[in-house]
């Protein structure tokens, strides 16, 4: 049988931004030109492919964006094809609008479409699939909670902005003999506090897989003060929760794919602390500070590779494909197997044996 030479290619960046994304764009949308393909930049995600809205990218337009942050794109985390909001007099409707994405996708003539993004995303990708189009994958997310690869991109450099953001904290929380509460980003998974309290050096990091005692808590700062070390930095995840509790819900918004919107543990810890301890406590929330800016090395050269790989998943048409670091090489999983589950900090993670061999709390 011959095969259908791939001519024409879409790209979009679907959910939260993170840094890498532009250097995906980059690395799929300059080899596409030397393959001989046309390149279609979708606008703001899945909602530029229900509502029509593309424009052609060429070399020019990816040049010089490898350090960028954001997306060159546009993102969206509420333009989900089989659930979109529509403002009625009677409130949010939810309707299902797959039929114009596949409609555009068809008047656009395209042969296959990366996606770039999370969790969510790979679960739209799967759907669409199963309509008939041609879907290859790429995953990013800061939170790296996809276990089909070992890493995403933009976890790194959210990481180094956890661990940066804590050397400063470090020293005012030390001159003022204070405890200073940091909350980072992350949902349901630990990876963030994790790696960028290990990296930044916490004393105490709260995750959502490991709920935590309060008095193990106050324990760790008042031991640390016979020590003389009258001050500390806990790195708090916004989905970690007490034994005794849930995690703070900062709002809800039926627009999204998943409704809940994490935040506002770090007052409530820090509060606790003071009011147990009696010691001055400050509270930092990182927020999207995790999220902007310039990737690093590491991002930049994962995500080239991602983007450089899912071109030649297209050109081989091998589709209903994502991208995934293995080991030192970068492989291909099927996108129903990448969304099936979710990685989280486990007992046996490296990371988390680490920090409770060199002193750090985890509140358990
Ligand atoms: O999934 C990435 C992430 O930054 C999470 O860590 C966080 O809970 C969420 O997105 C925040 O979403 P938004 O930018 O919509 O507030």
């Amino acid at each position: 049988m011959v095969k259908q030479k791939v001519t024409r290619i879409g790209v979009l960046t679907g959910g939260g931004d993170c840094p890498g994304l532009n250097a995906v764009i980059r690395g799929v949308t300059k080899p596409a030109q030397d393959y001989g393909m046309s390149v279609f930049g979708i606008l703001d995600g899945f909602e530029g492919l229900v509502e029509g809205r593309a424009k052609e990218l060429k070399n020019e337009d990816v040049s010089g964006i490898l350090a960028r942050g954001g997306t060159i794109l546009g993102s969206s985390n509420k333009g989900d094809p089989f659930h979109w909001p529509v403002q009625k007099d009677t409130g949010i409707e939810i309707v299902d609008k797959s039929s114009s994405a596949l409609k555009n996708y068809n008047a656009w003539n395209l042969d296959a479409l990366i996606a770039i993004g999370g969790d969510g995303t790979m679960h739209i990708c799967k759907k669409l699939g199963d309509m008939g189009m041609n879907l290859i994958g790429v995953p990013k997310t800061i939170d790296n909670d996809l276990d089909a690869t070992d890493v995403t991109f933009g976890h790194d450099s959210a990481v180094y902005v956890v661990a940066t953001s804590l050397d400063r904290l470090h020293t005012t929380a030390s001159s003022h003999h204070r405890v200073i509460v940091m909350e980072v980003m992350g949902r349901y998974a630990g990876w963030i506090a994790l790696n960028g309290g290990l990296a930044g050096g916490a004393d105490i990091i709260l995750i959502p897989e490991i709920p935590f005692s309060w008095e193990k808590i106050y324990d760790k700062i008042l031991k640390r003060e016979l020590m003389g070390k009258r001050f500390s930095l806990v790195c708090v995840a916004e989905g970690a929760k007490p034994l005794d509790g849930q995690m703070t819900v900062k709002g809800e918004d039926i627009k999204r794919h998943d409704p809940i919107q994490l935040g506002g543990v770090g007052e409530v810890v820090a509060k606790k602390i003071e009011d147990n301890t009696g010691r001055e406590t400050r509270v930092t929330v990182l927020g999207h500070l995790q999220r902007g800016g310039s990737p690093t090395p590491f991002d930049r050269i994962l995500s080239t590779k991602f983007g450089v790989v899912a071109i030649e998943l297209a050109v081989q048409r091998k589709f209903g494909r994502m991208v995934a670091l293995k080991g030192a090489e970068i492989k291909n999983v099927r996108i129903e197997d990448a969304i099936s589950k979710q990685k989280l900090v486990k007992p046996d993670t490296q990371a988390l044996i680490a920090a409770k061999a060199i002193g750090i709390s985890l509140g358990e």
